[in-house]
């Protein structure tokens, strides 16, 4: 098994480039599928979500052309099957996207049942209350969902609870469907919004994307023929952020929208470091511990419980104790055992934890739970004393494009040590 090997101490420095969104990436390559030509999509970052991804979209029967690294023209003229291979759909969450995106299309989709990370419980029960509203049939068995329609024809849902993979799906079946649909408690973040504004640039008429009320005017064909680059990573983005708050460090985090992270900087300017905002990048500081604070996780824009592990490590560190309260998942806090075996005093239970600030962590073995979890468990391995190795690598790789290597660059000693030579 890969192994992350990090010797610590280190105090952050430099500039770090953030890549596009994974969340909005991993919607809008299938997303193509709803249309009839041809599209370049660019600031895609390379993690192994999006290469599964657009794997299956070969599969399907799409033509793709990497043009570089991050940029990749999708042909979808010939999509030739709705049936989505089951291997692959089942190793990631935001596959669900197909169920959507091939309904729209072909009327028709037949998707495994999503994988990703363990977060406790992940029903799927309002992406399906939304496609049957519009007409689908909706069946799961047999680790696969088949959702079938004769039409689609636009209608009001209104959303249970606030669902980012709900909002964004029913906006997917919903963009060729006759009428108008509007999507009622709609999720706000970030990448909602550039999902709509994608599919708006190939010629669907999406409005309050952003807002809870999202109204979709049903068009008879989506055009393509044009490129859409990708929202910089919201996520990414405040791993560094805090990652130089935990460090003491000073980092210009570059390539990312201030605005869509004034929840998590109102939080580091309680704990007591520094941000300024300039047009596209962030400036964090931090020379002394962090300021004890209490965070409950919330949909945007309320803090993002994708960072909740990434601040988790800052208040391990702070002066004083903290709560923290997750607000979205049942089981978010298994990397507080992995943080304890680092030294940290952190008591979970349930959907809250306790942290009692301690001064130092020090270097252990570890194992990335999850994928924030493993992003906390690299900036605690560069803050502790003496050698922290992660491995469960997977985990990383699916939502961290370069990780080491961003993290090399501002000055961590981090080694990515692969299987033959452990
Ligand atoms: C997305 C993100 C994930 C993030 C989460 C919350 C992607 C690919 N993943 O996940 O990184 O942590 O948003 O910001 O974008 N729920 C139901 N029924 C449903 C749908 C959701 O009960 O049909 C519940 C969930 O169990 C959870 C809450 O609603 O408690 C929010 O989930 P949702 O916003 O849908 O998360 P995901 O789209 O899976």
């Amino acid at each position: 098994m890969d192994k992350l090997v990090i010797h610590g101490g280190t105090r952050l420095k430099g500039e770090v480039i953030i890549s596009g969104a994974k969340n909005a990436a991993v919607a809008i390559i299938p997303a193509t599928l709803l249309i009839d030509g041809i599209c370049t999509i660019s600031n895609i970052p390379a993690i192994s979500d999006v290469k599964i991804s657009c794997k299956i979209l070969q599969e399907l029967g799409a033509k793709l052309t990497w043009n570089t690294p991050n940029e990749v023209t999708i042909d979808t003229r010939n999509i030739t099957c709705a049936n989505a291979p089951i291997d692959m759909t089942s190793k990631f969450r935001a596959s669900y996207y197909l169920i959507g995106s091939l309904l729209g299309r072909c009327k028709s989709a037949v998707v495994g049942l999503p994988g990703g990370c363990n977060l406790g419980a992940r029903p799927i029960d309002q992406h399906i209350k939304g496609f049957e509203a519009l007409g689908a049939n909706v069946e799961v068995s047999q680790g696969k969902i088949t959702a079938t329609a004769k039409k689609l024809v636009g209608t009001s849902i209104y959303l249970d609870m606030v669902s980012v993979g709900a909002t964004i799906n029913i906006m997917l079946a919903s963009v060729l469907a006759q009428g108008t649909t509007i999507i009622e408690n709609a999720a706000k973040e970030p990448h909602i919004v550039d999902v709509a504004n994608f599919l708006n640039a190939m010629g669907a008429d999406i409005r309050g994307a952003g807002t809870d009320v999202i109204k979709i005017n049903g068009v008879e064909k989506l055009v393509g023929n044009t490129s859409y680059s990708v929202v910089p990573d919201q996520i990414e983005a405040g791993t560094f952020m805090l990652a130089a708050v935990a460090t003491k460090g000073d980092l210009l985090i570059k390539n990312c929208i201030p605005e869509h992270l004034d929840c998590l900087t109102a939080k580091i300017l309680e704990m007591g470091a520094n941000v300024e905002y300039n047009d596209d990048s962030i400036h964090v500081f931090a020379n002394k511990r962090p300021n004890k604070a209490n965070i409950k996780t919330m949909p945007y824009p309320g803090f993002p419980t994708d960072l909740q592990p990434q601040i988790g490590v800052c208040l391990a560190l702070a002066n004083g104790t903290s709560i923290i309260n997750e607000g979205i998942w049942d089981s978010r806090f298994q990397y507080t055992a992995e943080l304890n075996k680092m030294g940290a005093n952190i008591t979970a239970q349930g959907k809250s934890a306790i942290f009692e600030g301690v001064k130092e962590l020090y270097g252990a073995p570890v194992e990335a739970t999850d994928l924030r979890a493993g992003a906390a468990l690299i900036i605690a391995g560069i803050v502790a004393k003496g050698e922290t190795s992660i491995t469960n690598l997977v985990h990383i790789d699916r939502g961290y494009e370069n990780i080491e290597e961003k993290f090399r660059g501002i000055g961590a000693n981090i080694q990515r040590v692969v299987d033959e030579e452990i």
